[in-house]
């Protein structure tokens, strides 16, 4: 079964993932603001990610007999110096994610936990797909630039990405 310490470091995690959601969805909100309404969907979409990401380990977990409760969400970042901003932010913020899961797994291994080790294999390969992603927006925003139609265009592209 899963090592009481793995289940404690994995229920820290839904709240990290919960809070990853959060700060999208303020990125969204900011984008908004700044009339870049595909840029906000595309965060709206991450936010959703997000929670089903913390729904994944609460089904691991409770499938396993752990009792999971909440804690409360850390504030976030809500002023951006332009619009390439939260862009560099997302990209920290997903390397912090990272870090953590890769610290989680290393621990499960540690203690001979499998079951959790093997489950958090898939979160090592998103963590992958998730630093691209952000990375792959920081490049196309200094590839356009930060206003003009090149802009708007982008903005159009982001709006296509399917929930
Ligand atoms: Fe759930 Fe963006 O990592």
């Amino acid at each position: 079964m899963i090592k009481k310490e793995i289940a404690e470091m994995l229920i820290k995690q839904i709240n990290l993932e919960l809070h990853s959601g959060y700060i999208y969805m303020e990125f969204a909100n900011y984008y908004e603001e700044k009339n870049l309404p595909g840029f906000a969907h595309w965060y709206m979409v991450q936010a959703k990610e997000e929670l089903g990401h913390a729904m994944r380990i609460r089904t691991f977990l409770i499938d396993a007999g752990v009792k999971v409760t909440y804690s409360p969400i850390a504030d976030t970042e809500k002023d951006f110096k332009d619009v390439k901003a939260p862009l560099i932010s997302g990209l920290k913020h997903e390397q912090h994610i990272t870090a953590s899961i890769n610290k989680i797994y290393e621990k499960a291994l540690e203690l001979k936990d499998h079951l959790s080790a093997n489950f958090l294999q898939w979160f090592i390969e998103e963590q992958g797909e998730e630093e691209t992603n952000a990375q792959n927006n920081i490049d196309k925003i200094e590839l356009v630039g930060s206003s003009g139609s090149a802009l708007y265009l982008l903005d159009k592209e982001m709006g296509r990405r399917e929930d």
